[in-house]
Parts: structure tokens; C-alpha cells; sequence
């Protein structure tokens, strides 16, 4: 299989921060790959590369176990359209009567049983689509602030990106597993092809996304090592800053890059850019 050469990619079912959606046609183009081994993601977040590859085999990895039980209940059947439908409605209502209350019922919820379903309505409706968990590992996102937020048409936007999820993953050989990047890419065999987009280094933000520089030392260490083919997403630089971490490992490696603009703010001159790159193993980079 060789990865598609063009993709309009879809969105996942939830959001996170730095989510991968305008970057994964780089990645497909820049990967020359044939699909027999299993495509690794030692750090899969949201699932969006994943999703819009699809590949026949898989195993999709992160430490955050929400993330993992979402995609296994999609899996295994459990969360599907009509379930997620339902739900939405139920409490997209009670959202609407309660107002911002609801929500924080839910986030408590939650954080003491960590329910999928919840999961999903926090994703959506928390601020600004983030994905933020304390030290204790509770999620602490604040209310978007939209009592209205579930209306018919995001319910149906959401019941078919967990429909197109589930669409994706039937029939096919993908694991999914809570773990740290380590065991994932020590698991990797000849023929993989490892997907890393790591936390933003040598920023805390939270429980999930520490990231030392250290780590990241130790994840360059463990890639220039593996027997697979590796690829691995990070933003290269901006106006001000440029990352280190890149040049440090990597220079001699094929890169792609990728620029795209993000807001700070509602006027044109405030828009910044910022260099997204891809970086390959040399068994798996596309000539073009
Ligand atoms: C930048 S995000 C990945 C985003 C994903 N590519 C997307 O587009 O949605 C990094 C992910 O790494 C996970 N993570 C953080 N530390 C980790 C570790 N030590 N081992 C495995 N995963 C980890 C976080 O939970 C988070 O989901």
C-alpha cells in the first residue's frame, strides 16, 4: 500500500491542541512506504494521521487512556452514531436548561469515572477544543461558554466523524494501546513505519504534555536507532525562534516542510507564520 498521494483530510471526533489535520497531506506525500508492516504512532492524540492514512495494520499509542478507551469503544462497536446521538441530545439538552453548570456536572463526572461518552462532550464543548489534564490527571478545561453548543447540526457533524472513524478501523488489523513512546517504539520491527508527533519540548503545559528536553533527546536517540522507518512532525520555526532540537538531530536527514498561518488576533497583521516539517529515515522519504 502505497500511502495516497493526495488527501483532503477529515476531522477526528475530538479536538487537541496543535491537532495534525492541515499537516497530514504533507505527510502522506512526503513518505514513500508499502504498507506492509504496521504503521506506528507512539503519540497519537486525536488519531487524525492515523484516520486519513489508514493503513491496513496499526498500532496507535499514546499515555493518555482516554484517547485510547474512545477509540476502542469506537472499535469494539460500543460508541457508535446512534449511541453518540443519543447521548448528545440528552445532555446537549440539559446543557441548554442548566447553562454552564451542566457542564462542570460533567467534567466531575468525569474525572471520577472517566467515561468515553463525557469524554467526548468535553472535547466539544470545553474552551477552545483544548485538551488539558492537572497532575492528579483530571481534566481542567474550562465551559466554552455556548449553552446552545449541541445543536442538531454539531450533533451530526460529530455522529459522522465517529461513524467515519469506525468506517476507517473496520477490517482492519489496528491495536490500540495506553503506553509511553518508549515500549512503542522499542515494539518496532524492519519494515514499520513510525508516525512521531511528540509534545511541544521543553514546555509543561500538563500532566499529559510535559515533554523534557531530556525526553526529547532520548526520542531522537531512540529513532536514529530504530530498524524501522521513521517520520516526525514538529514546527521548524517562526519569526522569532527556530528549533534547535531539529538542527541538533536531524540536519542530515530528508526534511519537508510546511508553512501555515495561525491568528493571534482579528486584524491581518497579526497573523503569524510558522514552518511545520516533517522529517524521514532515508528508507522512507519520497523523492518529491
Ligand atoms: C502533539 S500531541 C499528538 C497530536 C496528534 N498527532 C494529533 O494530530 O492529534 C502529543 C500526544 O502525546 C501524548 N504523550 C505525552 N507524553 C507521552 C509519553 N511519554 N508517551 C506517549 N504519549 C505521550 C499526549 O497525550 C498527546 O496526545
Amino acid at each position: 500500500m502505497l500511502l495516497p498521494r493526495t488527501i483532503a483530510p477529515k476531522a477526528p471526533p475530538i479536538k487537541t491542541q496543535g491537532i495534525k489535520t492541515k499537516v497530514v497531506p504533507i505527510i502522506a506525500r512526503s513518505i514513500k512506504w508499502d504498507g506492509n508492516g504496521r504503521w506506528i504512532e507512539p503519540f497519537v492524540g486525536s488519531a487524525v494521521v492515523a484516520l486519513n492514512i489508514g493503513p491496513k495494520r496499526a498500532l496507535l499509542a499514546d499515555t493518555n487512556e482516554h484517547i485510547i478507551n474512545l477509540y476502542r469503544g469506537i472499535q469494539d462497536g460500543s460508541i457508535n452514531g446512534d449511541s453518540v446521538r443519543e447521548y448528545l441530545q440528552r445532555e446537549g439538552a440539559e446543557l441548554r436548561e442548566k447553562g454552564e453548570s451542566h457542564y462542570y456536572t460533567i467534567r466531575e463526572r468525569f474525572n471520577e469515572h472517566g467515561d468515553p461518552f463525557d469524554f467526548l462532550f468535553l472535547s466539544r464543548s470545553c474552551f477552545n477544543g483544548m485538551m488539558r489534564f492537572n497532575r492528579k490527571g483530571g481534566f481542567n478545561v474550562p465551559f466554552c461558554r455556548k449553552p446552545e453548543r449541541f445543536r442538531p447540526a454539531l450533533i451530526t457533524k460529530i455522529v459522522n466523524q465517529v461513524e467515519w472513524a469506525r468506517h476507517v478501523m473496520e477490517g482492519k488489523e489496528w491495536d490500540f494501546a495506553v503506553q509511553d513512546w518508549r515500549v512503542t517504539v522499542a515494539d518496532a520491527k524492519p519494515g514499520d513505519l513510525i508516525y512521531c508527533d511528540p509534545p511541544y519540548i521543553g514546555r509543561h503545559v500538563d500532566y499529559y504534555n510535559g515533554f523534557t528536553e531530556e525526553e526529547a533527546d532520548d526520542l531522537a536517540k531512540a529513532l536514529l536507532k530504530t530498524k524501522a522507518g521513521f517520520a516526525l512532525s514538529m514546527w521548524l520555526e517562526n519569526k522569532y525562534r527556530r528549533n534547535g532540537y531539529v538542527d541538533k538531530w536531524f540536519s542530515e536527514y530528508p526534511q519537508r516542510t510546511m508553512e501555515h498561518f495561525y491568528h493571534v488576533g482579528p486584524q491581518e497583521n497579526l497573523r503569524n507564520a510558522m514552518t511545520e516539517v516533517v522529517i524521514l529515515s532515508e528508507n522512507v522519504a519520497a523523492t518529491n
